[in-house]
């Protein structure tokens, strides 16, 4: 079909039918992800009532929905095929957040282009991927599957992600079209509680939570879902200003805009009216298509026919207005299937044997991925650990497979994972004494609400004190103590916020008794957020944060114990010193009373956080080599508006042993300005591999634009500005333990 073909097809086709082609709906095999579900899917494609389907969970079942799809429409058109493949589909990848702590965009390119390819063979023509809400709390479950807390990494993750899903655009064989979400600032919620509301500066907003989506755009990225949360007292499903306005007009996008499950019925819960109204504000607003509820379905027939007067919720729209609303939706959706050559070609991908990429490649890829997301934290001179060395592998994820896949990973095989005490024996030739140690969490209750999605936390009979009394054995019969803790699958994901970020206090108990053996101890931490980490890394004289791994995490992990892949993570969110730190980011805004790093009366602080606390801070992570960077030197100390200045430092591999990936990392900050900005923010980074004794000099441009900032009292008036004067740059191996230098622009 040619460019006019979504007009000629419009041209033709009755309202209901356009009303159908908003409708997206689950096929009933994938998560069910809220309350709320649809009447039957048969039903509705007899009737040509759906335009999309999430969920399918094989080629031949797509391929039988396309068929009765398009005998249901009487002008035959075909569906897409949508999916939740977050990181990976049927190889599963590390979590997220652990793949934006390879810092590796090459890497993470990679996985989302091997996700892609093995979506593409199931007959999926869209992720709802990438998920790119930056968040600086550690309750919220969904952490774990964003890119962090800050705005230039998540970015360029954004723009790494899309490009691995779409390649060279929509339609390639093996690609899969991209779904930036969730729009906007989800990963904001008060009190780290998923789905509560926002409220933010808009400075915030436009500094913050905006980047991502800009970047994920401006790299092609095909569609975009809303976010459950109010921004600001606006729902982002009936946010005209910032999804018709920011994101379609200011930020350029083009694509389809999809809601999130239920997210158009729950407008009534926000507070917005009836449905007819939350239906008329969900459209106005710039929501596309209507997932699950099936309101859109419902109520536009009328709506288009009588038009909405509702005062009580102040919003009125003639009856010709919303069927113009329709009109821009439908075609959108239209557009999207014309894009990815599905009105050319209805069984676009479904047709044929199925073209699914090598599983062992995936593999390999997995391991890789594992090895570098998972954050050497500390490391008292005892990894990497000699092969023969006689190692005792306690705690409750020695053994285990099922959490390891990490949250959302819905196309996933628990058997497909190899676990940790397996991995060490393939790696190293010798069995690892295991014990179980602790159980994962205490209370039942707990247990049941995190086997919501099948069964993954077990819990041993005996009593804790057996189980202890066992691992203290297994640690006297060895050299070596690795101590394999962590949170279950579903401790974190969505709807899996805490009130506490840390290990559970069996755990925390287990760690303590085995530290008192006297043994040298490895703590590896299988987690899906940030944990508090001061009590615990105390104990230790290695600290690995792993993260959930995916397939292969376990495997990658035994790689980093023993020093067949080097440590090279570093951390995309700084991890909090004691739970109740949090909200918390390395780019907190300066105060009149800053903290001078320890406690001080009258200063910013925490009166119950000793001095001595571990800080693990945002970009921080060890490797087995040390590497020195020299002072860093600015082409010239000042600059015009128009000039590229330039900085440079050269890394030195000190170690003669091993191979360093070193990621430099410059930040910087503006002293004087016209509002109260962050105490340093991240600008530019770059990852360089040093051999055993290799210098290098790695070398940033710096140019004015990196310095504008928005003040912004609203939406609708922001100044975008810069002023001339001093900016502190700082360079180094994490946002803590930095050179700095300063640079003065003459205007
Ligand atoms: C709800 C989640 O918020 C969203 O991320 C996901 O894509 C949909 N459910 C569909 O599963």
């Amino acid at each position: 079909m040619d460019d006019g073909a979504v007009g000629r097809l419009m041209e033709r086709m009755t309202l209901a039918e356009k009303i159908g082609q908003l409708n997206l709906l689950a096929a009933g095999e994938g998560l069910v992800t809220g309350e709320r579900q649809q009447t039957s899917l048969a039903r509705r494609l007899d009737g040509g009532q759906v335009g999309a389907i999430f969920g399918t969970k094989s080629l031949a079942t797509a391929r039988a929905m396309q068929e009765r799809a398009l005998a249901g429409s009487r002008l035959a058109i075909p569906l897409f095929f949508a999916e939740d493949v977050i990181h990976g589909h049927r190889t599963i990848f590390p979590l997220n957040i652990g793949l934006a702590c390879s810092w590796d965009m090459a890497l993470i390119e990679a996985t989302a282009a091997h996700a892609a390819a093995e979506a593409a063979a199931e007959g999926l023509h869209q992720v709802f991927a990438p998920m790119i809400d930056i968040s600086r709390d550690p309750r919220w479950g969904r952490v774990a599957e964003g890119p962090g807390e800050d705005p230039h990494l998540a970015s360029r993750i954004a723009v790494a992600a899309t490009r691995g899903f779409q390649g060279d655009g929509l339609g390639s064989p093996g690609r899969v079209a991209a779904c930036l979400k969730h729009f906007v600032a989800y990963g904001a919620p008060e009190s780290g509680r998923d789905y509560d509301n926002v409220t933010l500066a808009w400075e915030d907003v436009i500094q913050i939570y905006l980047p991502p989506f800009r970047a994920g755009i401006a790299a092609g990225a095909a569609s975009v879902m809303a976010a459950f949360n109010a921004l600001n007292k606006v729902p982002m499903h009936a946010n005209h200003r910032l999804v018709e306005g920011w994101l379609r007009g200011e930020a350029g996008f083009d694509g389809l805009v999809v809601s999130d499950y239920t997210g158009v019925a729950e407008l009534v819960e926000h507070g917005l009216g009836p449905a007819p109204v939350s239906v008329a504000r969900a459209l106005h607003g710039g929501i596309d298509m209507d997932m699950v509820g099936e309101d859109y379905l419902r109520e536009l027939p009328a709506l288009a026919e009588c038009g909405l007067d509702a005062p009580d919720a102040g919003f009125s729209l003639s009856a010709d207005h919303i069927t113009g609303l329709i009109d821009r939706a439908c075609r959108r959706v239209l557009t999207f299937k014309q894009r990815l050559g599905l009105l050319d070609d209805p069984f676009r991908g479904l047709e044929g044997a199925p073209v699914a990429p090598d599983r062992a490649t995936g593999r390999a890829l997995a391991r890789k991925a594992a090895a570098a997301s998972a954050v050497l934290l500390k490391n008292d001179d005892l990894l990497p650990l000699a092969r023969k060395t006689k190692v005792a592998l306690i705690g409750p994820f020695a053994k285990d497979r099922a959490n390891m896949l990490g949250t959302w990973a819905v196309s996933g095989r628990a058997e497909d994972v190899v676990p940790l005490d397996q991995a060490v024996a393939a790696l190293t030739g010798r069995k690892p004494i295991t014990a179980w140690g602790a159980n994962i969490v205490e209370e039942l209750w707990l247990e049941q609400r995190l086997n919501v999605h099948g069964v993954t936390v077990t819990r041993d009979p005996r009593s804790d004190a057996e189980q202890r009394a066992e691992a203290l054995d297994a640690a006297a019969k060895a050299d070596v103590i690795i101590a394999a803790v962590g949170e279950a699958k579903e401790h974190a994901g969505e709807s899996s916020s805490v009130l506490s970020p840390e290990l559970p206090a069996l755990q925390r108990e287990l760690i303590r008794a085995l530290a008192e053996t006297g043994k040298p101890l490895a703590l590896v931490i299988f987690a899906g957020r940030p944990l508090a980490m001061d009590q615990i890394a105390r104990h230790a004289d290695a600290v690995i944060y792993a993260g959930h791994g995916g397939v292969a995490g376990p495997e990658g992990v035994a790689d980093l114990i023993f020093g067949t892949e080097m440590p090279s993570g570093r951390l995309a969110v700084t991890l909090p010193v004691r739970p109740g730190e949090t909200p918390l980011s390395y780019a907190a805004e300066t105060t009149g009373r800053p903290n001078p790093g320890r406690f001080a009366k009258f200063r910013a602080g925490w009166l119950d956080l000793p001095d001595d606390a571990q800080h693990f801070p945002f970009g921080f992570g060890l490797g087995y080599a040390t590497v020195r960077g020299s002072a860093p030197v600015l082409s010239a100390p000042t600059a015009r508006a128009g000039d590229t200045v330039t900085l440079s430092q050269v890394l030195t591999n000190t170690s003669t042993r091993f191979t360093a990936v070193e990621t430099v990392q410059l930040y910087a900050s503006d002293p004087v300005a016209r509002i109260t900005r962050p105490g340093r923010w991240l600008i530019d980074f770059q990852q360089v591999t040093l051999a055993p004794g290799e210098s290098r000099e790695v070398v940033f441009a710096i140019s004015a634009d990196q310095f504008t900032y928005p003040v912004a009292p609203s939406l609708d008036a922001v100044d975008w500005v810069r002023d001339p004067g001093l900016i502190r740059l700082h360079v180094g191996p994490n946002s803590r333990d930095t050179e700095t230098v300063e640079l003065t622009w003459l205007d």
